[in-house]
């Protein structure tokens, strides 16, 4: 029997709650498809950080290299500690050090979820580049304070950079409808985006079978709303792909349900899984957090992992619990809690 093991980091506020949550639908679903499940949780959070003064020890990628994946809840606790600290000090450090390049995210509307679109037949996949770009932190400030002071920030676009996010993007188009949607901006931009539109060109001559369309992110920001169902893959970088997919999870019917997945393609290394949303601490530690981003997030997990079945199941009742419309958090107008809607979930993927 196939073992997997999962470090699981909940973090902060409800990181907690709905990784307890997900992790149960997930037990749930190694039962019923027979694959073993095993996970270890890492404390790093905001908390570890007050107490130790990291937010995770120094060690911390090595530690987590053995495992399969991990599965992560959301990390902040922005009355206490700086943003910028537990970004910098757990969430980059993984992302980069992994070379976790893919960030994938599916927007689609769930069974039974209404979205603020009239559109509702959707099924798109954000792939943003995830480790360079704009967000590459390349730059600096001079002559501070002064009339004269400067900002620089480079965006670093690299031929292998590009080359390898795309590839990833044809390779799942290629397995879905066919169609890829590559973002730039390259009539503004004319080094790194016309760039991006060669690198587009010459991996296309590689998938005859898949259909190219190229974006303006201004005008594919507005198709988002006004035609999402033409979309199908979507390619994008760092800055673009961030800026959609807050698009992407707000048609979907919010944060949610905003899943997604940190991804290595070529292994050797664990990925990573979280829901898109925050440690939320308005409504941290009562029961209140919709657990389905972080149960979605857990299906993406296991996809990785290997175990499509599993990981349609979990998702196919987590669409039935929310269609029959009772069993929903208090953001979707219900009033039942994060443990009631996950075990909704697990009871439906099976005994
Ligand atoms: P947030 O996503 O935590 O919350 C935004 C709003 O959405 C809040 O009103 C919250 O109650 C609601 N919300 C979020 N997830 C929900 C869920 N599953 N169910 C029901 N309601 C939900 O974003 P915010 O408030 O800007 O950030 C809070 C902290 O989280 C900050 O420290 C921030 O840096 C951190 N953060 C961490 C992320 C990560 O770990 N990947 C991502 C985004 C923010
Ligand atoms: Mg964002």
């Amino acid at each position: 029997m196939t073992d997997y093991r999962i470090a699981l980091i909940p973090g902060d506020g409800i990181g907690v709650d709905v990784v307890e949550a997900g992790w149960s639908v997930l037990q749930a679903a190694s039962r019923r498809f027979g694959f073993g499940l095993s996970g270890d949780a890492f404390p790093w959070s905001c908390e570890h950080y007050l107490r130790h003064g990291r937010m995770m020890p120094e060690d911390g990628l090595e530690q987590l290299r053995p495992y399969a994946a991990i599965y992560l809840g959301a990390v902040g606790w922005p009355r206490r500690v700086p943003d910028a600290v537990s970004l910098h000090g757990l969430l980059l450090p993984i992302r980069k050090g992994f070379d976790l390049y893919v960030n994938a995210r599916p927007h689609r509307l769930l069974r039974g979820v209404k979205g603020p679109l009239r559109a509702e037949d959707f099924d798109i996949l954000c792939i943003r580049e995830n480790t360079e770009g704009e967000y590459s932190g390349a730059g600096g400030r001079v002559h501070g304070g002064t009339a004269d002071e400067v900002a620089i920030e480079t965006s670093v676009f690299t031929r292998r950079g590009v080359e390898r996010v795309l590839r990833h993007g044809f390779e799942r188009a290629r397995k879905r409808r066919g169609r890829l949607a590559s973002v730039t901006k390259s009539n503004a931009q004319k080094h790194s985006m016309v760039f991006w539109d060669d690198v587009t060109d010459l991996v296309a001559a590689d998938y005859p079978d898949v259909a190219v369309t190229r974006y303006h992110v201004d005008a594919i920001a507005a198709r988002f709303i006004t035609d999402p169902g033409s979309l199908d893959v979507v390619v994008a970088s760092n800055l673009f792909g961030d800026i959609l997919t807050d698009i992407g999870a707000a048609i979907q019917g919010g944060l949610g349900f905003a899943a997604s997945a940190n991804i290595n393609p070529s292994g050797g290394v664990p990925s990573m899984f979280e829901p898109v949303h925050g440690s939320a601490p308005d409504i941290a530690g009562r029961g209140l957090a919709n657990p389905l981003a972080a149960i979605w997030s857990g299906a993406l997990m296991l996809e990785h992992l290997g175990e499509v079945e599993a990981a349609r199941a979990v998702l196919d009742a987590a669409e039935r619990v929310v269609a029959t419309g009772k069993i929903l958090t208090p953001d979707q107008g219900g009033t039942a809690s994060t443990a009631a809607v996950a075990a909704a979930v697990a009871a439906e993927v099976g005994p």
